[in-house]
C-alpha cells in the first residue's frame, strides 16, 4: 500500500486531464450536461451531499477516450447544474486495481466526518480477474486516502471476478451494502451489513434473475421510497432492457424484498448505470451515465466524440418518485429551469393533418421544450415532433396514440447515428399528453406519462440542422399550449 504512488499517479492523471483538455475539438460538446474536461467517463459514482456540496465523481480514463485503466474523476456543485471540476479522486495504485482494471463503480458515505468512499478494486492476475471491494476517505472532500486494510470484502469461495459495484448506506445502526453479482450465469444484487464498514456480513440475495433477464445487474442500487423498496439495475444482456427497476417489500429485519413491480428507469438508446442519493430537500435523485455498453446492430458505438478526444456524459439529474401503482416516476430537477433563456410560448392551436407547424426553440440545438395536447379534441393518429432539422437530417419522436406508443427514430439524425426505439406511451389512452424535452449539442431526453415513460438517446446531427417542428398525421391534433426556452 503506496500513499506515495495513489498521490503521483493522481497528480499525474490530473495533468493529463488538464493538458488533452486544451485540444479537445468542441463541436459535440455539451452545453449543460455534465462531462469530464477531457478523456472518457462512464458511471457516476459516490453521489453524495458533503460539506454543502453535491459531489459527483466518475468512472473515468483520464489518459484516453476509450475505457481504460479506471480512476474517479470529481466534481463539486451547489446547484446540480454547475459543475466545478476537482482533481482526479482515485487512481489505480495498489496491486489490487491493477492490470485490465482499476478503481471500478462504488459509492459515497460520510462516516466521522469523512467523505468515505466504497468502491471495486478490479485487478487481473494471471489473466484471470478479481473483484474486490475497497474503502477510501478523505477529510476535506478532495484527496482521499486508501484504507491500508482492504480489500474491506472478497467474494468467499474460488471465483473472484463479477462481483463489484458497492452501494452504500445507512439505515439505523447500521450500514448496509447492496453488490452486483453474477450467481449461476444470472445476475444478482446481494446485501451485505455492516457496523464499522470494514467488517461485512452477507445477508440475503436481494434480488436475481435467470440467465435470459440478464448475466450480470451492474450498479445495483437500493432505497426506500414512501415506505416502498427500490432497486435500480443495469442488466447485461436482458434483451433490450439497459435501465431497470424492482420495487416491493423489503424487510431489514430479514433482508427479504419481495418485487412486485418491474419498470425502466430509462427506455432510450444512452442510459445506463443509474446511481441514486438522497439530499437534504427530502429529494432521492438519480443520475445515469448517458451511453452504456450495447451490442445490439444498429449501435452506434460511443459516436463521433471519441476523436475529438472526449466521450461520455451525464444525464441530467432527476427526482424520482414513488406512484400508488408500485411504478417509478423521474422528473428532471427544477433547478434546471435556472438555465432558461429566450422564452416562446403559443397556445391553443390545431395542428391540422400533414401541415407541420414550426416552433422557436433557443437556438434550435440547446432546448427545453413543453408541450401539452387535448387529445379529447384530437382525431389524429400520432403526433410528431421533429428535431434538428435540415434538408437532410432529422431526429423524430412519434407519439403514436393508436398503438399506444412512444418512438424514437435517429436513423436520419446523422450519419453517425442509426436506430429506432419504442416503448409504450400510456397517455394515448389519457385525456392530456404531455411531452417534456431537454436537447443539448449530441443528445436529447423525453419525459412523458408525467414521469413514468422517459427515453434518452443521444445523435451528432450538425450544426446548421436547427429545425423544429410539431406535426399531426390521420387528422387534427388540439396543442394546448407549447412553451420552449434556449439553456444557456
Ligand atoms: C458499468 C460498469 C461497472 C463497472 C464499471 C467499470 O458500466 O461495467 O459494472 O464497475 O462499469 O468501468
Amino acid at each position: 500500500m503506496s500513499k506515495k504512488l495513489h498521490a503521483q499517479n493522481i497528480q499525474k492523471a490530473t495533468l493529463a486531464v488538464r493538458e488533452t483538455s486544451r485540444l479537445v475539438n468542441p463541436r459535440f460538446r455539451q452545453k449543460y450536461h455534465f462531462m469530464a474536461p477531457a478523456g472518457w467517463l462512464n458511471d457516476p459514482n459516490g453521489l453524495i451531499q458533503f460539506g454543502g456540496q453535491y459531489h459527483l465523481f466518475y468512472q473515468h480514463n483520464p489518459y484516453g477516450s476509450s475505457w481504460g485503466p479506471m480512476h474517479w474523476g470529481h466534481a463539486v456543485s451547489r446547484d446540480l447544474v454547475h459543475w466545478e471540476h476537482l482533481p482526479v479522486a482515485l487512481a489505480p495504485s495498489e496491486d489490487y486495481e491493477s492490470g485490465h482494471g482499476g478503481c471500478f463503480s462504488g459509492s459515497a458515505v460520510e462516516k466521522d466526518g469523512r467523505l468515505t468512499l466504497l468502491y471495486t478494486g478490479a485487478s487481473t492476475v494471471g489473466g484471470e480477474e478479481r473483484q474486490v471491494q475497497c474503502l477510501a476517505q478523505s477529510t476535506d472532500g478532495v484527496v482521499f486516502e486508501k484504507y491500508a486494510g482492504n480489500p474491506v470484502l472478497k467474494r468467499s469461495g474460488s471465483r473472484q471476478s463479477d462481483f463489484r459495484d458497492p452501494k452504500v448506506w445507512r439505515h439505523g445502526n447500521f450500514w448496509y451494502m447492496v453488490i452486483a453479482s453474477q450467481e449461476q450465469e444470472s445476475g444478482a444484487a446481494l446485501l451485505y451489513r455492516s457496523a464499522d464498514l470494514l467488517h461485512w456480513r452477507f445477508i440475503s440475495q436481494l434480488a436475481g434473475g435467470s440467465p435470459q433477464q440478464g448475466r450480470m445487474w451492474e450498479c445495483p442500487d437500493f432505497f426506500e421510497l414512501g415506505g416502498t423498496g427500490v432497486l435500480l439495475f443495469s442488466p447485461v444482456g436482458f434483451d433490450n432492457r439497459k435501465a431497470t427497476y424492482l420495487t416491493g417489500r423489503f424487510d431489514y429485519d430479514t433482508g427479504a424484498f419481495s418485487a412486485e413491480t418491474l419498470g425502466e428507469t430509462d427506455w432510450g438508446f444512452d442510459f445506463y448505470a443509474a446511481q441514486s442519493f438522497p439530499d437534504t430537500q427530502g429529494r432521492r435523485i438519480v443520475i445515469g451515465w448517458a451511453n452504456g455498453w450495447d451490442w445490439m446492430p444498429w449501435w452506434n458505438g460511443f459516436g463521433p466524440t471519441q476523436q475529438d478526444r472526449w466521450c461520455g456524459h451525464m444525464s441530467l439529474p432527476r427526482e424520482v418518485t414513488m406512484c400508488a401503482d408500485g411504478r417509478l416516476a423521474f422528473h428532471p430537477v427544477s433547478e434546471l429551469q435556472t438555465l432558461r433563456t429566450d422564452a416562446w410560448r403559443t397556445e391553443s392551436v390545431t395542428l391540422h393533418d400533414s401541415e407541420p407547424l414550426a416552433l422557436h426553440a433557443g437556438d434550435g440545438i440547446h432546448f427545453e421544450l413543453l408541450a401539452d395536447f387535448d387529445l379529447t379534441a384530437s382525431t389524429s393518429t400520432q403526433i410528431r415532433l421533429l428535431m434538428r432539422c435540415s434538408e437532410t437530417e432529422q431526429t423524430v419522436l412519434t407519439c403514436d396514440l393508436r398503438q399506444g406508443e412512444l418512438i424514437f427514430d435517429r436513423s436520419a439524425s446523422s450519419p453517425h447515428d442509426a436506430g429506432i426505439k419504442r416503448c409504450p406511451l400510456e397517455s394515448a389512452q389519457q385525456k392530456k399528453l404531455r411531452l417534456h424535452v431537454f436537447a443539448d449539442t449530441c443528445s436529447v431526453e423525453v419525459f412523458t406519462d408525467s414521469g413514468r415513460t422517459v427515453l434518452s438517446s443521444n445523435l451528432y446531427p450538425a450544426a446548421e440542422s436547427t429545425g423544429i417542428f410539431l406535426c399531426a398525421d390521420g387528422g387534427d391534433a388540439q396543442l394546448s399550449c407549447v412553451e420552449t426556452w434556449g439553456l444557456a
